[in-house]
């Protein structure tokens, strides 16, 4: 059987990872437009990288960790006869804490810092500041955080919608369905004939076009739905 996962950031919400949109939402709070475009990185650099530096420090500062859903996800993908094709908007590392591999972030990941000047991606930890040296072509100046701003190009495009298309079950975890193309997924598994299933603490913009779902915290109905799947086969 295969699965085709796509988690937002309600899945990482009980890890205590702010959601986007919402009360307390990131985007409440920062305007898209100064944090989260090339444009805005071209105006003021230090302050795209402060915006991506807190987030860095906050995701590494010990008082975040996966949830019952990251770690039911990866022991599904564990399972016999199941094969798990995760992606997620998120650029957190929750996931790959949890145990999954191969996690495709469409969204990209703030662990990672890409040179404008080389291309090459690194790994990061530590702040990005304007003086960051390239550890791939020793430039100083040229590293951004790793993560696609509105406007760009989402990574994996092609590999997901052939997974999708290919898939017994879709199934979209925590997100608002408001951002494309990952919110048109669930169209496309509908158009194929795919089961669609949505976890969701409310409706999202998509609910309507979903088979089924499951109302409530993702840390919740993830193990209870995988516990059904395991319990079934
Ligand atoms: N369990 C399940 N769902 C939850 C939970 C929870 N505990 N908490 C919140 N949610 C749901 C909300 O109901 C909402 O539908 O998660 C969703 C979060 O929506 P957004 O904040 O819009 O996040 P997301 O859909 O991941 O945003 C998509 O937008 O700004 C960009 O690049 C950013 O990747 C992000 C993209």
């Amino acid at each position: 059987m295969k699965i085709v996962i796509l988690t937002g950031a309600g899945i990482s919400a009980e890890s205590g990872v702010p959601t986007f949109r919402g009360p307390d939402g990131l985007w409440e709070g920062h305007r898209v437009e100064d944090v989260a475009t090339p444009e805005a990185f071209r105006r003021d650099p230090v302050l795209v990288q402060r915006f991506y530096n807190m987030r860095r420090r906050f995701l590494l500062s010990g008082a975040v960790h996966p949830n019952p859903a990251h770690l039911e996800l990866a022991r599904l993908a564990l399972q016999p006869g199941i094969e798990v094709t995760l992606v997620t908007q998120n650029i957190d590392d929750l996931h790959e804490r949890a145990g999954s591999a191969g996690v495709l972030h469409m969204h990209g990941e703030l662990l990672k810092a890409r040179c404008e000047g080389c291309g090459e991606t690194s790994g990061i930890r530590e702040d990005l500041e304007p003086a960051t040296i390239c550890p791939e072509c020793g430039e100083a100046g040229r590293l951004r955080p790793d993560v696609v701003w509105f406007g760009e190009m989402p990574y994996f495009l092609e590999e997901i919608g052939r997974a999708v298309e290919a898939a017994d079950w879709f199934v979209s975890i925590g997100t608002s369905g408001l951002v494309y193309p990952a919110a048109g997924y669930v169209s496309v598994a509908r158009d194929a004939g795919v089961r669609t299933l949505e976890i969701n603490l409310d409706e999202s913009a998509t609910s309507g076009i979903f088979d089924d779902s499951l109302r409530g915290p993702a840390g919740e109905q993830v193990p209870r739905w995988v516990a059904g799947i395991i319990a079934a086969r």
